[in-house]
């Protein structure tokens, strides 16, 4: 299969080299079929970047041993991937994310949960690091020091794939996260590069002088303006300024040294070879740097993750890559693949679009905003997914586009400033609990931290024991997950959202915590939420049988099958916003009131549903198919036509 072009020596040759080093292997035909359907994407991935013919034995390498490395169970897994390739992408796929510590103490406590996250329909876990981090502030573990074992007080490196083997039994397949901008000043890396080693030093942006630093800081932003300004740091040891995006014990790596891509292929690799089904991309925008840009989304990325994505394919297809690029509406589509990349780079990417518009609808009990912002979306490729959620481990950046704002008549500044204050509940008449995140007075820019829970309302209606206002914030939460699951993608349940779990202000305790307020929406999973213990079970009971009735009804819906796209549009009244996707196994209406009253609209826009009723999934009624119909507040309908 192989292209007689100018690809053609080099990868002639490192086919050779590969069919030498699989001799004797009995899958060694799988994978040298693998090598000849990836190797032009690898090929062209490097090329765009590295002298490709001199990086390329150095992963032939790294290719046959992850594959002279890999247990039979996963090379099944590899074949059973192969002929079900759409795996993350069906309607039956729920994701969940969840810290290991906080949710049950370490990894062997997480096997003994597998049930719970059985029984709620879960079947991709995403784990977060778990990797050993540098010690004390660590950045919630995406400071890595050693992306070889297991920080100790979670287990060990056997105990990890003891516990994938288990999910795999369980039907979950498990994400890590692979942590590529950057590693901890602590890592062996950095460590070498302190000691003058010249190689080492290669791995990471170093400047003798602020003459570079200072020509790149005129058009870089500051990710952590409050804790952690500026983007380069002094390092006595390294006699330098070092590129440090994030935090000053970060170091960015340097992606256009061809060694490093190697390292992190074998990296990749390994975790595979733990069990990784999927392997999350962190920060995956920053990796490439140009002077004159804000160094994120350079084209370069996608060429990156291409290659690396090709290796993958070849020595592990079990595994999937989803990119973590919180980046705004015209540069995060190309992380699934756009034009030349189309269909070669990321499997999934998160939504941040869709999230930020969801509680921006829920503020402004108007979803014009929302749909004006999707319907802008470029096409996503048929193999790929967004993955959809309501809330993560980060802060929500209040990312509305101006030109999208201004399309529905609003101001797209005043619009965010409304959002960040209406969050942190500073805005009359808010329901939400939250709290600003890196506030920077320069930019007036502010994002918000806060649990779904708390940002729906939960919080202030219990802390007024207003039990209206609590069934009010019941159905708000449930109506924004609904969208979620209902959006046509890989949803992701964020760990104790499924119970309502509110802020939690202990990190004010942990001097490694206290200055990120991310760490009020990361609450230590409370069981006795679960096993009916505590006082707040009955709240959590209700929270917990919505979604799951909205996980259990999804997956009888192939219409939520990632591979078409939803339309979104609101009807003649604002307050009612409409997704519709349409399928060849059956179209499905989606129908959402995003306000606390009644809302009637006009149900001639519910087409292609056709005859006189409509079947509610979520309800299992039946409604008539007026012409003018009342949607109840928070109402979430599911409809198909009903036969
Ligand atoms: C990712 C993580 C975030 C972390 C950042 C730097 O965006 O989600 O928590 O701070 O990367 O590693
Ligand atoms: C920014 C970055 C994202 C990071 C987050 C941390 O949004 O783009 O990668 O996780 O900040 O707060």
């Amino acid at each position: 299969m192989i292209h007689t072009d100018d690809r053609g020596p080099a990868l002639a040759a490192a086919r050779a080299q590969l069919a030498m080093a699989l001799a004797g292997d009995d899958a060694s035909a799988d994978v040298l079929t693998r090598f000849d359907r990836w190797a032009i994407d690898l090929w062209d991935g490097l090329s765009a970047v590295y002298d490709a013919a001199s990086v390329l034995p150095s992963l032939i390498d790294v290719i046959a041993s992850v594959h002279a490395a890999r247990r039979p169970d996963l090379r099944q897994r590899d074949r059973d991937r192969v002929l079900r390739p759409d795996w993350f992408q069906s309607a039956d796929a729920i994701g969940y994310v969840a810290y290991a510590d906080l949710f049950a103490g370490n990894l062997q406590g997480i096997r003994e949960r597998i049930g719970y996250l059985r029984d709620l329909g879960v079947t991709y876990l995403h784990l977060m690091p778990l990797l050993t981090p540098r010690p004390g502030a660590n950045d919630g573990g995406y400071a890595v020091m050693d992306y070889r074992s297991v920080r100790p007080d979670l287990g060990t490196m056997d105990d990890l794939a003891a516990l994938s083997t288990d999910l795999h039994a369980a039907g979950i397949s498990l994400t890590l996260d692979l942590v590529l901008n950057h590693v901890a000043r602590e890592h062996e890396w950095a460590r070498l590069a302190k000691a003058n080693d010249p190689h080492y030093r290669d791995y990471f942006y170093v400047y003798d002088d602020r003459e570079l630093p200072d020509a790149y800081e005129a058009t870089l932003p500051e990710i952590f303006p409050a804790f952690a300004p500026r983007n380069f740091t002094w390092d006595e040891q390294l006699d330098a300024w070092v590129w440090t995006t994030f935090n000053e014990w970060q170091w960015d790596v340097n992606w256009s040294n061809p060694h490093l891509f190697v390292e992190f292929a074998d990296i990749v690799g390994f975790l595979a070879n733990q069990g990784a089904d999927c392997i999350r991309l962190d920060a995956i925008a920053f990796v490439w740097k140009r002077l004159g840009t804000n160094c994120q989304n350079q084209p370069e990325v996608h060429d990156i993750t291409q290659a690396l994505r090709a290796c993958a394919r070849i020595m592990a297809p079990a595994v999937i890559f989803k990119a973590e690029a919180i980046v705004g509406p015209q540069d995060v589509v190309a992380y699934l693949g756009q034009g030349e990349h189309a269909g070669k780079v990321s499997d999934l990417a998160y939504h941040n679009s869709l999230m930020v518009q969801i509680w921006s609808a829920l503020a402004a009990r108007d979803g014009r905003l929302l749909a004006t912002a999707l319907s802008r979306f470029a096409p996503i490729p048929v193999t790929s997914a967004w993955a959809t959620y309501l809330r993560c481990h980060d802060d929500i950046g209040w990312a509305i586009d101006d030109a999208d704002a201004a399309a529905v008549g609003w101001n797209g500044y005043d619009h965010r400033t409304f959002l960040a204050d209406f969050y942190a509940g500073e805005f009359a008449g808010s329901f939400a609990t939250g709290m600003h995140f890196q506030s920077n007075p320069e930019t007036g820019d502010r994002r918000t931290s806060g649990s779904a829970a708390s940002l729906a309302g939960l919080e202030a209606a219990i802390d007024a024991a207003d039990p209206a206002a609590l069934d009010t914030a019941i159905d708000r939460l449930t109506c924004a997950y609904a969208m979620v699951f209902g959006f046509g993608g890989l949803p992701l349940l964020y760990m104790g959202d499924e119970l309502g779990m509110l802020n939690d202000r202990s990190y004010l305790d942990d001097d490694a915590k206290r200055a990120d307020n991310r760490w009020v929406h990361r609450p230590a999973m409370n069981w006795h939420l679960v096993d009916g213990t505590s006082k707040a079970s009955v709240v959590s009971a209700r929270v917990l049988a919505a979604i799951t009735r909205l996980i259990e009804v999804r997956k009888t819906l192939p219409a939520l099958h990632a591979s078409v796209g939803t339309d979104a549009f609101t009807t003649s009244n604002p307050a009612v916003l409409v997704f519709r996707r349409r399928h060849a196994a059956g179209s499905i209406v989606e129908v959402y009131n995003l306000s606390e009253s009644p809302q009637s609209f006009d149900a001639a826009a519910l087409w292609p549903l056709t005859g006189p009723y409509m079947l509610d999934h979520l309800s299992g009624q039946e409604i008539a198919r007026h012409d003018e119909a009342t949607i109840p507040p928070y109402g979430t309908w599911w409809l198909t036509s009903s036969s």
